[in-house]
């Protein structure tokens, strides 16, 4: 893999401004962000003043803990305009998340907002090693979902050619790959497996295609995920997170020369990580929920929204921002089975650690007499050794999460493939009740 570290001065100069700075910074847009909230959106004027606090109570930082939580609920609430800042006509773009159940969460991007967008989006892409004149695949799927737009944009601000092939068409993909020649990637990484095993429907080595760094985002994903595509494709693979309620995919980014957790680009949005149970700020290093508040959004600021996103924050490195570690998972995503916390990461990790399973599965919670049990779907590479594979697993899952699963082998091809977002859990409890 080539040495992609960008170089010092290509930077902005906020990336290596002390943390003196960049404090001073985002208490002053902090200040600006609260104030325009609460006299433009009448949600956050009720809470805040149920809460008893002003914006004006802010006098450092760390006063934003007396702050009212926002909550997916009250995006829902105000479906569809009603969390905007700004009069309807000054919004230039909007998007949506179309959840599982309900309405979706709509989000709204003044012009100078879409400008912020893209400029995160660029730096994301510098961090990851993209350079102005490289060629970007972006393979997220373009329409109300941020991904591709806003993958779009940011390959345009930085000065690179963009390819929008957004998602689906997965031979034509590998075509246009092979036949452009791009350098990067931006895809989901359950995605780019399915391009992995186009590569070889289609007899290509994918060690020799043209790419040299993927930035792989919009669902959880594990180090042994970033390992089994580096030595597929002999590419960086870089994580890249982000969500539509605060802007969408350039909230934080892993730096290509270290791949040690994601720089937040906290000049744009100040994270906090609170006891999902208590709400109470958590140090550092501390696990729990992540939260954000925008610094500089006009069109829908959020104020100290909860992301449901389990991770921790940690020092800089390669930047001088903090990181946020790898998404565990989604609270939502936790499934409990008799007791035992389980993340879909956790069986992820598992089934790329057994020899002679191929890195797809799906997990399915099923009802068994007054249990719940979890079957996880799996497939075998050609010539592995069924029996051998499914006991290996059956044992990892037991040794390392510590809950008893039983391992359904899928003939070659049986197990869903993602399209974007992988479904990771196929919830069949209340089908088998009869409900
Ligand atoms: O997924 C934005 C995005 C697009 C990010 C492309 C990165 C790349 P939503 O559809 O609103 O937005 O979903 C946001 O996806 O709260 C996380 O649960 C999850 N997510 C996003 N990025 C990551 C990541 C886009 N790198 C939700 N690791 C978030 C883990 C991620 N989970």
């Amino acid at each position: 893999m080539k040495d992609l570290t960008p170089a010092r001065d290509s930077l902005d100069p906020i990336e290596t401004a002390s943390r003196d700075e960049i404090a001073a910074l985002q208490l002053d847009r902090l200040r600006w962000s609260l104030r325009h909230a609460y006299d433009n959106v009448p949600l956050y004027r009720e809470k805040f003043d149920a809460a008893g606090v002003s914006p004006d109570d802010l006098t450092t930082l760390a006063d934003l803990a007396k702050f009212p939580f926002t909550v997916k609920d009250d995006l829902r609430r105000s479906y569809p305009f009603n969390m905007f800042a700004v009069p309807r006509e000054k919004i230039a773009r909007i998007h949506a998340s179309s959840g599982t159940t309900g309405k979706p969460t709509v989000v709204g991007y003044t012009a100078r907002d879409l400008d912020t967008w893209a400029d995160m989006v660029a730096r994301s892409l510098r961090a990851s090693g993209v350079r102005p004149g490289d060629m970007v695949h972006v393979a997220y799927g373009y329409g109300l979902f941020t991904g591709g737009l806003g993958a779009h944009y940011g390959v345009e601000r930085l000065g690179a050619t963009v390819v929008p092939m957004s998602g689906g068409q997965t031979a034509r993909q590998v075509q246009l790959l092979e036949d452009f020649r791009p350098k990067a990637i931006c895809v989901t990484p359950s995605y780019m497996l399915n391009l992995l095993e186009e590569y070889h429907r289609q007899g290509l080595d994918p060690r020799n295609s043209s790419l040299e760094v993927g930035i792989f985002g919009a669902e959880p994903w594990t180090p042994s995920m970033r390992a089994e595509i580096e030595a597929a494709f002999d590419m960086h693979a870089v994580d890249i997170y982000g969500l539509s309620e605060v802007m969408g995919p350039g909230v934080a980014n892993e730096c290509v020369e270290t791949k040690d957790g994601l720089h937040i680009w906290e000049d744009h949005f100040l994270p906090e990580v609170i006891d999902p149970e208590t709400g109470e700020v958590l140090p550092d290093g501390e696990e729990g929920e992540l939260v954000f508040t925008t610094l500089t959004k006009e069109g829908m600021p959020v104020i100290r929204y909860r992301t449901r996103d389990l991770t921790r924050l940690m020092p800089g490195t390669a930047r001088s921002m903090r990181r946020m570690a790898k998404v565990t998972g989604r609270s939502d995503d936790m499934i409990i089975l008799r007791g035992v916390n389980v993340f879909p990461t956790q069986v992820e990790e598992r089934v790329l650690a057994t020899k002679g399973l191929a890195p797809y599965f799906q997990i399915e919670l099923v009802r068994k007499g007054q249990m719940d049990a979890m079957r996880i779907h799996v497939e075998c590479l050609p010539g592995g050794d069924g029996e051998a594979c499914r006991k290996v697993l059956a044992k990892g899952i037991k040794d390392m999460i510590g809950i008893t699963a039983e391992i359904v082998l899928a003939a070659a091809g049986g197990v869903e493939r993602s399209q974007g977002k992988a479904r990771r859990v196929v919830d069949n409890r209340e089908v088998q009740n009869g409900a």
